[in-house]
């Protein structure tokens, strides 16, 4: 008996058990040091995402260049999960390699701007259209300090997010929609923040309750991914980003465009593919090609704002918080600017489409072959695959067509073959250095693994 998403529970239930069991087999030195390191770390990992494999415990790296990824017990895979985008420009790129082997040995961080800075910025305004720029450690921590802007540069206390998105672990974002009701995300401390004071929430593609969100006056910014991509792809409809772009003008609300995922749209991002004029940008994760780092930029009139709350006070101390000590340095900019000249190029980016589009199609014909009610959706190098017949409209549709078990079983098969996909999405990416052949091992142990599936 087949479900909505066209397959039989009891078929994914049955392969997922048979591929934990294969999976065991082929990763007994990733379990031993999984054993190991759960003594001094909660589930044996630094950061607990990294235990969300659809395996019972994580593969342990043993290295990972271009886009090869090998394990400690030896066994390799076609990365399309790129580090969840931090990778996304390959993995150990010799340009940047040796870019950052020069620097380390010259000083990391020195508290001292190094002559890197003036690349950087002109480059970032030239891509993305801001006049002014700054630095900081995460995607994370830049939407953090853009949100503080905002919020002295109109008075306002609150941003407005869109039901599944996600921005970082900022905590007046940490909010989802339940029937119309908003409430803090699963997994998130409810004591966190009082959201009522900080935050609104409203489906993507929804502009009259966009507009009666922000008819108040109180909302300091909108916080928005130009296409959604934590819930599955939710592509904006025509006409939703003039919308978005009229209602907050007219009401005084800033309006600050997350680019740390779509930067996969081309060179400067969907903001420039689509003409897109926010207040406020940020554009975290793979942009100093894997070392710790994120940009925030901003118009001429929001940084003026800027100036002037982090002037120098007749040489007193001043804690005026935007940063950490070791953003901008000399390491993180030369990575950067390696980053942006070398790296992040016309050519790179069509070379990454090509093969999405190839990824595309690969896994198109296997829908298509067994009449399933999914589709596979691209924005320029990234693509993901739905359980649903088409583009869902906004969050709490995409939350609805999620399939974890289904997901799972999938990702494991691949996983157990040598492709990985990330994690917690049907998602995948293409590197500067990913190859035809990567792509069409790929389609063909997908198109396996859907066979297993139906049969
Ligand atoms: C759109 C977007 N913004 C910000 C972030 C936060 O990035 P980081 O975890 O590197 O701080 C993420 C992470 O997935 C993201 O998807």
């Amino acid at each position: 008996m087949t479900s909505g998403h066209g397959i039989d529970p009891a078929r994914v239930d049955a392969l997922l058990e048979a591929e934990t069991a294969r999976f065991e087999q082929c990763h007994p030195l990733s379990r031993q040091l999984n054993e190991r390191a759960r003594a001094s770390m909660p589930r044996g990992v630094p950061l607990h995402w990294m235990a969300n494999w659809p395996s019972p415990y994580p593969v342990y790296l043993a290295e990972a260049t271009g886009t090869t990824l090998t394990d400690v017990d030896g066994n390799s895979y076609a990365d399309f999960c790129l580090g969840d985008t931090g990778a996304m420009f390959g993995h150990a790129n010799p340009v940047v390699a040796e870019a950052v082997r020069e620097q380390v040995l010259r000083g990391s961080t020195t508290m001292l701007p190094t002559e890197d800075v003036i690349a950087v910025g002109e480059q970032l305004t030239r891509r993305f259209g801001l006049p002014y720029w700054q630095l900081a450690t995460s995607a994370t921590d830049a939407n953090r300090f853009a949100i503080r802007i905002a919020r002295i540069a109109t008075g306002r206390d609150k941003v407005l997010v869109f039901n599944g998105k996600y921005h970082g672990s900022v905590d007046e974002t940490q909010v989802a929609l339940r029937d119309g009701r908003m409430v803090p995300q699963p997994g998130v401390a409810p004591n966190a923040v009082d959201l009522d004071h900080t935050t609104k929430v409203v489906e993507f593609n929804d502009v009259p309750a966009l507009e009666q969100a922000l008819a108040g006056e109180d909302v300091a910014c909108v916080l928005a991914e130009p296409v959604m991509t934590n819930v599955g792809v939710v592509p904006a409809e025509p006409g939703y980003h003039d919308a978005l772009r009229e209602l907050t003008r007219r009401t005084g609300t800033l309006l600050l465009i997350d680019e740390t995922h779509t930067i996969s749209t081309g060179p400067g991002g969907y903001t420039r593919a689509h003409g897109l004029d926010p207040d406020l940008f940020v554009l975290g994760k793979s942009i100093a090609g894997g070392v710790p780092a994120a940009v925030y930029g901003m118009t001429e009139r929001v940084a003026e704002v800027f100036l002037r709350y982090t002037a120098k006070d007749d040489y007193r101390i001043s804690h005026a918080g935007f940063g950490g000590t070791l953003v901008g340095n000399a390491l993180t900019l030369r990575a950067m600017r390696t980053t942006l000249e070398q790296v992040m190029t016309d050519d790179a980016y069509r070379h990454m489409a090509a093969l999405a589009e190839r990824f595309d199609a690969g896994v198109a014909e296997v829908i298509d072959q067994h009449r399933l009610p999914w589709h596979v959706t691209r924005l320029g190098a990234r693509v993901e695959y739905l359980f649903s017949p088409r583009a869902p409209r906004d969050g709490g549709e995409a939350k609805r067509f999620r399939v974890p078990r289904l997901e799972a079983a999938i990702h494991l098969y691949l996983l157990n073959r040598g492709v990985l996909l990330t994690p917690f999405h049907n998602m995948a990416l293409m590197c500067p250095a990913t190859t035809e052949p990567d792509v069409d091992i790929h389609s063909a142990v997908f198109a396996e693994c859907v066979k297993e599936l139906v049969s």
